[in-house]
């Protein structure tokens, strides 16, 4: 078919329009668990200042047998089973880390491991908002017009990254991979119901994970960086006060754009980063806190994966079913932050 001119600039308005459906998800986790006792074997720590400062108990770490690809793969499988598609259905597999096993690009892999032979796969940095990033990033394709099936997934190994001697940050985190399957639906059935994106590069210096070098003469008058990524670096203050700051921004933002009140909210599900910060953001909402979803004491900090875990533990608990609105917001590194009311749907019966 070819359309004329006035046809194509009508476009939009001839197509149906679309929206993006939750139907699944999965998470996996590594097995080896390192409590806050065990870790104050290695640095001046101790359970109580870790669990009153942040609310975490335990972390799980990777062992030599995990990777990002396998854990990431292990979670968009479980989501895979869930939906009841098959890898070769998938037009498009994202992936949000920080911390991945290629620096090319490690979402390939997991579309090898797969077996999603028709799909795209490729990364998304944006750290601690990377899956959120991501899930609003793959509705654009659904929306548009050009994707059906999509895997979102968030997973990172953060414990590669963390200075295990730094008992200001290495307390926090932990890893883990969690993941999503979108699906083309109807505009009224659309589940991302409102969504905002930020960042603030000005505040980039109060949390990073930077690369720094020495030069080496190369040839003639050019020589060539050599170095690395060192590791993960803090200003946990400056942290916190961002977060509790732009959270209930971005969250009264949300509520207003589909004209909501937080009282219609089924859940709360924000970025694992601290219960100070989860019980913050719920009373500046007047939100009970048994709405609050939180994973933070048995997990801790798990990047890009906190949130995806989280909804795979309260959907296969049964706490979030079918129909539930649920409010969410990403928010770490970069600075960057944002939100997303969700409406989840479930998978087809
Ligand atoms: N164990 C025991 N004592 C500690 C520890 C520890 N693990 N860490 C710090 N302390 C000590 C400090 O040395 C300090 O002692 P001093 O007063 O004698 O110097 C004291 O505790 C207070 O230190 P602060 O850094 O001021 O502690 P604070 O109350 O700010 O809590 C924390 C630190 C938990 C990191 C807090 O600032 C926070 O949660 N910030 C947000 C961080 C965050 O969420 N980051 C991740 C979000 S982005 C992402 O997910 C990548």
């Amino acid at each position: 078919m070819v359309l004329s001119a006035t046809e194509l600039t009508n476009l939009p308005q001839l197509l149906p329009p679309r929206g993006m459906e939750l139907v699944a998800c999965g998470s996996c986790l590594p097995q080896s668990v390192v409590s806050n006792a065990l870790l104050s074997s290695r640095v001046d720590t101790n359970d109580d200042w870790i669990r009153d400062r942040t609310g975490i108990g335990s972390r799980r770490i990777a062992s030599e047998a995990d990777s990002l690809t396998s854990l990431a793969s292990d979670a968009a499988q479980a989501a895979l089973d869930l939906a009841g598609w098959r890898a070769e259905d998938l037009d498009l597999i994202l992936l949000a880390t920080s911390s991945p096993d290629d620096l090319f690009g490690t979402a390939p892999r997991i579309q090898a491991v797969l077996g999603a032979d028709r799909a795209v796969a490729f990364d998304l940095t944006a750290a601690c908002s990377g899956f959120l990033f991501a899930l609003i990033t793959a509705a654009q394709f659904i929306r548009g017009g050009s994707m059906d099936k999509v895997l979102v997934i968030g997973a990172d190994l953060l414990s590669r990254w963390v200075d295990w001697d730094d008992r200001r940050t290495c307390v926090l985190f932990g890893d883990g991979a969690g993941a999503v399957a979108l699906q083309a639906c109807p505009a009224e059935q659309d589940g991302l119901v409102a969504f905002r994106m930020r960042s603030d590069g000005q505040r980039n210096s109060c949390l990073t994970l930077a690369r720094s070098g020495a030069r080496l003469p190369l040839v003639g008058d050019l020589s060539r960086e050599v170095g690395g990524f060192g590791t993960i670096a803090m200003n946990g203050q400056e942290v916190y006060k961002f977060a509790v700051r732009e959270v209930p921004l971005v969250l009264a933002d949300l509520l207003e754009q589909a004209g909501l009140g937080a009282e219609q909210l089924d859940w709360l599900l924000l970025h694992q980063a601290n219960q100070r910060i989860l019980d913050a953001v719920a009373d500046r909402f007047a939100v009970p806190r048994e709405r609050v979803l939180t994973n933070l004491a048995a997990y801790g900090n798990t990047s890009a994966a906190t949130i995806p875990l989280m909804l795979d533990e309260a959907v296969r608990d049964g706490r979030i079913r079918p129909g539930h609105l649920i409010a969410s917001s990403g928010f770490g590194a970069g600075l960057s932050w944002g939100g997303a009311l969700l409406r989840w749907s479930g998978p087809p019966p």
